[in-house]
């Protein structure tokens, strides 16, 4: 969703805004614009030059004139919220003397009601935004400095924020504050960046300062400093990103989306990497602030996430029953925050997140501490929001996700999870040699990733056999359910073909009343317990003359096409079968010609409700 940059420094801003502008574009936009302090005679105030587009960056650059020098500069790519993407809507917005500008990301609660009374006041309004309310708060703003300026119309305002404000007598700096949408300071040689992601900075600096809800910052070109808004100093020590700018590229790869794919067997070693303690058949988690003790008391764990997260939840949560036997489920977070859920002092809450910004879930993990519950975060992205607010938890180690739609991530997270799950039942009554049998199965999977993915041209083939139907069924039982879930989620965001996931056990009591040649049903038939039993299920849809495509660990004969992929240990095939569904999602959706990296309606932080 929208994004932020923000540059003072001694180099011509247009260009690097724009560049930052384009890293921050796979999280969904709908329109940008950009702002920077024209040269100013000595002595005397600045003038602001803003130039803004409906569209994508590239849209925005071709408007941006010729002479637009100078060098300070703030800039955005906006997901509308309140009024449609257009021109005017698009950020910064400026008061009327054209002195004050602001780019935002969030949304400001009260913002119709701040509006009425400034309209009461006679300011007209340019845009339907929100945004707009803060502009002409901080200019009407009556107090000396530009900080206080922000600190007096942040007073007003109800909501979340991550802003960047640039004033035309204060061009000197750039004042910047947080409130649940990130906002980070990138510190170099003479020149500080701002953005709302670390995409954003990577190329320029891996210095950075992460705000905290309620900080705020003013950026010169050689000096920093971080307040809260009620003005009192803060202390903030940069830290270095691991994430490098060649992350960010697609690498030879025409999409991200399989680069990311293609980056699995990588990504998995990472997690794993420095974890394994093979002398007592165990994981280390430092992170999670857990001891042994507090381990042992845990008596059931809750787990949610949004989406592709909660998926990877779902096999969280079985893999902790099967290898720790503590109960366990997972929930998507959206709901869980609504129903005012019952919080036990036994729970162990677990919130997952590939961005560790996603609102759900922040919103659920606050509302948990609130009423007093240990959290854990298994997120991705370092210093998120997420990882900040839980008491403790993993980093996945996937390395940045660009593309809308997440794989490489999920893989990781379900790992993450057996990890976890691992840690636990050898704290509890896990047997060494299963410790052991597990730990040799983990470190099987970055090989039997690659040899899934060296099976990419067979799975094409199939997906442009499939790509023609109107509708898909997926099928699991128990490990495999959550397994199709993610498969039917992943096709459709990306192919916009129609796609549902049953647990197979289930077909009879409805869904096979859909059943016929023109449904194809994608059944995952682990060779584990269930095996007899998933097999059934493929004779029911024979039977009915559907056409079968089965991801299994043999051959299956009811299926017309199957694609087998490496055993594993039983409790760790969902990681591997999850993978040539990614695959054919992604074939599918490359023969009917999607946007694949940047899928319609969707962006990849959904930082608001
Ligand atoms: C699907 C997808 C989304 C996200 C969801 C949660 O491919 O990417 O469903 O999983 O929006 O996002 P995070 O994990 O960042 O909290």
């Amino acid at each position: 969703m929208c994004g932020i940059v923000g540059y003072i420094g001694k180099r011509d801003v247009a260009p690097l805004l724009l560049e930052g502008l384009q890293r921050l574009e796979y999280r969904g936009y709908d329109s940008a614009g950009i702002v920077i302090t024209g040269k100013a005679a000595a002595g005397r105030p600045g003038t602001l030059k803003t130039v803004k587009a409906k569209g994508r960056v590239r849209d925005l650059e071709a408007k941006v004139p010729k002479r637009f020098a100078g060098t300070t500069g703030i800039a955005h790519t906006r997901w509308a919220t309140h009024g449609a993407p257009s021109d005017e809507n698009a950020h910064p917005h400026l008061d009327a003397e054209g002195k004050v500008a602001v780019v935002h990301n969030g949304i400001i609660d009260n913002a119709s009601e701040l509006r009425a009374k400034l309209v009461a006041d006679g300011v007209a309004f340019l845009s339907e935004t929100d945004t707009e309310v803060l502009v002409h708060l901080i200019a009407r703003a009556q107090a000396a400095t530009l900080e206080e300026k922000v600190r007096e119309a942040l007073k007003s305002v109800e909501g979340t924020y991550g802003i960047a404000v640039l004033h035309a007598d204060f061009n000197d700096r750039i004042v910047v504050a947080r409130n649940g949408s990130p906002v980070v300071l990138g510190i170099g040689e003479k020149e500080m960046f701002v953005a709302s992601d670390v995409a954003a900075l990577v190329a320029h600096t891996r210095q950075i300062v992460t705000l905290d809800d309620g900080e705020m910052a003013t950026l010169k070109a050689d000096d920093f400093r971080t307040y809260t808004t009620e003005g009192s100093s803060t202390t903030a020590t940069p830290t270095t990103v691991e994430w490098e700018a060649e992350s960010y590229d697609m690498g030879g790869h025409d999409t991200y989306m399989h680069k990311e794919i293609s980056e699995q067997a990588d990504a998995v070693d990472r997690v794993l990497r420095g974890r394994i303690d093979d002398r007592f058949s165990t994981v280390h988690l430092g992170g999670l602030n857990l001891d042994a003790r507090e381990a042992r008391g845990v008596r059931r764990i809750k787990i949610l996430g949004c989406g592709t997260s909660y998926h990877a939840g779902l096999i969280g949560a079985g893999l902790i029953e099967e290898l720790a036997r503590i109960p366990a489920d997972a929930e998507p977070a959206s709901e869980f925050r609504y129903r005012n859920p019952v919080v036990d002092p036994d729970t162990l809450y677990v919130a997952v997140s590939q961005s560790g910004e996603t609102y759900d879930v922040l919103a659920a993990v606050q509302e948990l501490k609130r009423k007093g519950a240990r959290v854990l975060g298994v997120v991705n992205v370092v210093g998120s929001a997420i990882a900040r607010e839980a008491d403790g938890g993993m980093y996945v180690h996937a390395g940045p996700e660009v593309c809308v739609v997440s794989t490489k991530c999920f893989t990781n997270t379900v790992v993450a999870f057996a990890l976890l799950a691992l840690h636990l039942g050898r704290i509890r009554d896990l047997s060494v040699a299963d410790g052991r049998r597990i730990i040799e199965g983990l470190r099987r999977l970055p090989d039997q990733i690659g040899e899934i993915l060296a099976a990419e041209d067979e799975i094409k083939k199939l997906a442009e056999e499939y790509a023609g139907a109107q509708s898909m069924m997926f099928i699991g039982r128990v490990r495999g359910y959550p397994v199709a879930l993610e498969a039917s989620l992943k096709l459709k965001e990306i192919s916009y073909i129609h796609a549902e996931a049953y647990p197979a056990s289930e077909l009879k009591h409805g869904p096979l009343a859909l059943i016929e040649p023109a449904l194809p049903t994608v059944a995952i038939v682990p060779d584990d317990d269930l095996l007899e039993k998933n097999r059934a299920a493929l004779e029911e849809i024979k039977a009915r003359s559907g056409r079968i495509l089965a991801v299994a660990h043999r051959e299956q004969e009811k299926a017309d096409h199957t694609i087998v992929v490496p055993k594993n240990e039983n409790e760790l095939d969902p990681i591997l079968m999850g993978i040539p569904l990614q695959l054919l999602a992604y074939h599918t959706a490359l023969a009917m010609g999607r946007d694949i990296d940047k899928p319609r309606n969707l962006a990849k932080s959904v930082t608001v409700e």
